[in-house]
C-alpha cells in the first residue's frame, strides 16, 4: 500500500495533491511520500520481531539525505556501497555500527573512511579484497569487522542485469571456496569475522530462491562454527520485489519473507540483517511529468512528455513496467486511448511503454508514473543537457523541495574550460 491516492479527483502525494507540487516546481520531478517510506520500513521490522536483527536500508535504491534521515529516524541501518553512500550515511546521522559496507571494488579511501569514521561491518567480496583490508586496518592500528559474501549459485529467476546469485555473476565468493577463505581471514590480525553475507538479485518475485541460498548459508554457518569462526551475524542482503502493475500477481510480502527467514535461520542464535531498497522506496515515489505533445504516427499516436530516459532508465535499460497515470482522475465511462508514451531524447530509446492504455490526453496534461521512487532518481543523469529535475518530500499536507533543479547556468558552470582554449 501506498499514499498516493486520487482524493477529489486529482492524484494526491498524501493530503497534497501532486498538481500543487506542479505549479510550484515545475514538471517533471520526483515526488516522495514519508507516510510509505516509514510504512515499508516498519514492515520488515515487524517481520522480523522475535528475532535480534537490523533492517540496513540499501541507499543505493533513492539516497536523497532527507530520505535517509526519515529512515535513520525509524531506527534503520544502512547498507552503503562507495565512500559516497557512507557519507550520506553519515550526515543522515546513522551512526557507524549501523553501517554495512557492500560491493565488489572498495577502494583503499574507502576502506580508510568508514574504518575512521566507524562501521558495523564489510561484506568482503574476494581474497584481494580481504588482503587490502587487513593492509589498511593494520594500518590504521585497528580492526575492520567482517563478513564473507558468499554466491550460492542460486537462480534468483529475476532480470539477468539484476541477478548477482549465479557463478557466472562478479558477486561473492563461491560458496565452495567459502571454507578455505575464512580460513585465511581467520588468520589476518587485522580483520574480525562476525558473520556470513549473501545477496542473490534485485526484484525477486518469489520466496524459493531466498529460502535455497538461506539454506546454504545456514550449512556453511554450522560448518564455519565447527571449525572455529564466531558467526553471530548473517547478512541476508535485499532483493525482495515490488508490484509495478496494479495486478493480483504480487510478489511475496515481508511477512512472509520475514517468517520463512525465521523457519530456516531461527535457530542458529544469528542477528539477521537485512538491506531492502526497492520495498522500502519503490512505491514511496512517483515521477510527474507533463504532456508536451500528442503526436500522430503512421500507425500510432506518441504521446511526447517532458520526463526522459535521462530522469528514469528503468524503461530502456530493463524493459521495467511503470504504471503510468493522469493526475486528473478520468471519469469511470472514458474510453481509454492507445499511445506510445515518450520522452524528447534522441534515440528511440526513449520509450517509456509502448501501446499504452490512458484516457485521452491532450497538451499540458500531468501523469505519474508509479513505483518510480526506486532506482529512479539515483541512475539519472543530465543526457541531452537536461538538468537533473528536482526531487520533492511529502509529509501529511506539507511538501517540501530536497533537491533543487539547478539552473542551466549552474549546469554549465561545472564545466571549467582550459586555459589554452
Ligand atoms: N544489497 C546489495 C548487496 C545489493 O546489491 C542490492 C541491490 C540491495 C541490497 C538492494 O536490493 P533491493 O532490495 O533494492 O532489490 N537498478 C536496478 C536494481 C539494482 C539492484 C542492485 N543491488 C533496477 O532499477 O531495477
Amino acid at each position: 500500500m501506498d499514499h498516493f491516492l486520487y482524493k477529489n479527483g486529482e492524484l494526491h502525494a498524501e493530503d497534497v495533491p501532486l498538481r500543487e507540487i506542479a505549479a510550484s516546481v515545475g514538471t517533471p520531478f520526483y515526488c516522495y511520500s514519508t507516510a510509505t517510506l516509514e510504512r515499508h520500513f516498519r514492515l520488515f521490522d515487524e517481520a522480523l520481531e522475535g528475532t535480534e536483527h537490523l533492517v540496513c536500508y540499501a541507499m543505493k535504491a533513492a539516497s536523497n539525505l532527507a530520505i535517509l534521515k526519515v529512515l535513520a529516524a525509524c531506527g534503520a541501518g544502512m547498507d552503503v556501497v562507495s565512500g559516497g553512500e557512507y557519507a550520506r550515511a553519515i550526515a543522515a546521522g546513522v551512526s557507524g555500527d549501523k553501517i554495512v559496507f557492500s560491493g565488489v571494488g572498495k577502494t583503499r579511501d574507502e576502506m580508510r573512511l568508514a574504518l575512521t569514521g566507524g562501521i558495523r561491518q564489510f561484506n568482503v567480496e574476494s581474497e584481494p579484497e580481504m588482503l587490502r583490508l587487513n593492509e589498511v586496518a593494520l594500518e590504521l592500528g585497528l580492526k575492520a569487522p567482517i563478513t564473507v559474501r558468499v554466491n550460492p549459485d542460486v537462480d534468483a529467476k529475476t532480470h539477468a542485469k539484476i541477478a548477482t546469485g549465479k557463478k557466472e555473476n562478479k558477486f561473492g565468493i563461491p560458496i565452495s571456496r567459502a571454507r578455505d577463505v575464512y580460513a585465511m581471514a581467520g588468520k589476518l590480525e587485522g580483520l574480525e569475522v562476525v558473520g556470513i553475507d549473501v545477496h542473490i538479485g534485485s526484484q525477486l518475485t518469489e520466496l524459493e530462491p531466498f529460502r535455497q541460498a538461506y539454506e546454504k548459508v545456514k550449512e556453511l554457518t554450522l560448518e564455519l562454527r565447527a571449525d572455529g569462526h564466531t558467526i553471530k551475524r548473517l547478512d541476508l542482503g535485499g532483493g525482495l520485489g515490488i508490484p509495478y502493475t496494479r495486478a493480483n500477481d504480487a510478489p511475496p510480502l515481508p511477512t512472509d519473507y520475514g517468517a520463512m527467514v525465521k523457519d530456516v535461520l531461527g535457530d542458529l542464535g544469528c542477528e539477521i540483517e537485512i538491506e531492502p531498497g526497492r520495498l522500502i522506496a519503490g512505491n514511496a515515489g512517483v515521477l510527474v511529468s507533463e504532456v508536451i505533445y500528442v503526436k500522430e504516427g503512421e500507425d500510432r499516436k506518441f504521446l511526447i512528455v517532458d520526463a526522459a530516459m535521462n530522469d528514469l532508465i528503468r524503461p530502456a535499460m530493463y524493459d521495467a513496467h511503470h504504471d503510468i497515470v493522469p493526475l486528473a482522475e478520468p471519469a469511470v465511462a472514458t474510453e481509454p486511448d492507445t499511445y506510445d508514451i515518450v520522452g524528447p531524447i534522441c534515440e528511440s530509446g526513449d520509450t517509456f511503454a509502448k501501446g499504452r492504455e490512458l484516457a485521452p490526453m491532450q497538451e499540458g496534461a500531468l501523469v505519474a508514473f508509479r513505483s518510480a521512487g526506486a532506482y529512479g532518481a539515483v541512475m539519472s543523469s543530465e543526457y541531452n543537457s537536461r538538468p537533473m529535475i528536482p526531487e520533492v518530500l511529502v509529509q501529511g499536507d506539507q511538501f517540501a523541495v530536497i533537491r533543487a533543479r539547478p539552473s542551466l547556468e549552474e549546469m554549465l558552470n561545472r564545466d571549467t574550460i582550459p586555459e589554452w582554449l
